[in-house]
């Protein structure tokens, strides 16, 4: 079986989530609601014999990747092919508190995988068309927003999915653009912000189309809009004691779940309450003050990690 994607942090988070029960040798489940091929699953899996885990993920085509990959554990493993979110609110609401995660594990975004081997117009390297579904019975594509999103609403997407410098003038050239033909595939898309962006800028270490990339796919799966009800989901679904972990890839997300957890450890606001002055009662406690990252040796032995970030919180 082969896969493309390395896991990140694989050491950090087997520290950060291990909990009491599994340090102790006890039965302990995972949610591993980003399966993808199931790198981190395979980690955790390996290493704690006592582990049940479900492994959760939108994309019905990675998902028997990992099917295929994590075999060897048996029933150890079960698939839950979907949305983490719907997966999470339904464990929360139907589940007795004894049978509820104690890990769950959040590996945002998308894998290596989607940008090799997807062919769904992820990666601006590509000649394929302009898709970007995670979950491809969803809509719309990336294509039918650059076809049907106002010139504003462009701009705004780029602006605030991927804080796109030069949103404006991306936003003009593809209205422009379509006027002529439809945008379709990955290529066309690459060589419009190319011709977009100022000359000064087109050499630079981050190719001029990624942010355009990164924010079309954000806006087609929702990832941003989705992040805090996810989060909440994933919080409530936990059982006492039991702890979250979340890998980012960017600021904008990184942030969202920053403040999340802070509000979850302070009882939000300043941790008192404006009313009565009087301590709120706390969620959690912080495992991880600031992020995480890779070490040297991992950012140099898979390139994307670097901008990896992990955060981690026990359920109080
Ligand atoms: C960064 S990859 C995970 C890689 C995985 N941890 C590994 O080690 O192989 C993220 C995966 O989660 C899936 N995904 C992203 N957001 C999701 C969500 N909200 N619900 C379900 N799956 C999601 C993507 O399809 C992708 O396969």
């Amino acid at each position: 079986m082969t896969t493309v994607h390395t896991p990140v942090l694989p050491e950090e988070l087997v520290r950060f989530l291990a909990t009491e029960r599994l340090a102790a040798k006890a039965e302990e489940y995972m949610v591993d609601c980003t399966l993808g091929e199931g790198g981190h699953s395979a980690v955790f899996l390996s290493r704690f014999p006592n582990l049940q885990v479900t492994g959760v993920d939108a994309d019905k085509e990675i998902i028997n990747v990992a099917r295929e990959r994590l075999k060897e554990f048996g029933g150890r493993i079960e698939f839950y092919r979907g949305w983490a979110q719907d997966f999470l609110s339904r464990l929360g609401a139907g589940e007795a508190p004894g049978t509820l995660p104690g890990i769950i594990l959040l590996d945002l975004g998308v894998s290596l995988y989607h940008y090799q081997k997807g062919d769904r117009g992820f990666s601006f390297r590509g000649t394929e068309a302009l898709d970007m579904r995670i979950d491809t019975e969803s809509s719309p594509s990336a294509a039918e927003i650059l076809a049907s999103y106002s010139e504003a609403a462009l701009a705004d997407m780029l602006f605030f999915n991927a804080e796109e410098r030069y949103s404006r003038r991306i936003a003009r050239a593809v209205v422009e653009a379509r006027r002529r033909a439809a945008i379709s595939d990955a290529c066309t898309l690459e060589r419009l912000v190319w011709e977009a962006v100022p000359a000064a800028c087109r050499h630079r270490r981050l190719h001029p189309a990624t942010k355009t990339f990164q924010a079309l796919r954000v806006e087609v799966n929702g990832e941003l809009k989705k992040l805090p009800g996810l989060l909440r989901s994933a919080f409530s679904a936990l059982r006492p004691g039991g702890r979250l972990g979340v890998i980012t890839f960017n600021s904008l997300e990184d942030r969202i779940v920053k403040n999340f957890f802070r509000d979850r450890a302070t009882g939000g606001g300043n941790g008192f309450s404006r009313l009565s002055g009087t301590p709120i009662l706390k969620e959690a406690l912080l495992l991880t003050v600031k992020p995480v990252t890779p070490s040297r040796k991992e950012a140099e032995a898979n390139p994307p990690s670097r901008s990896a970030k992990l955060r981690a919180l026990e359920k109080l």
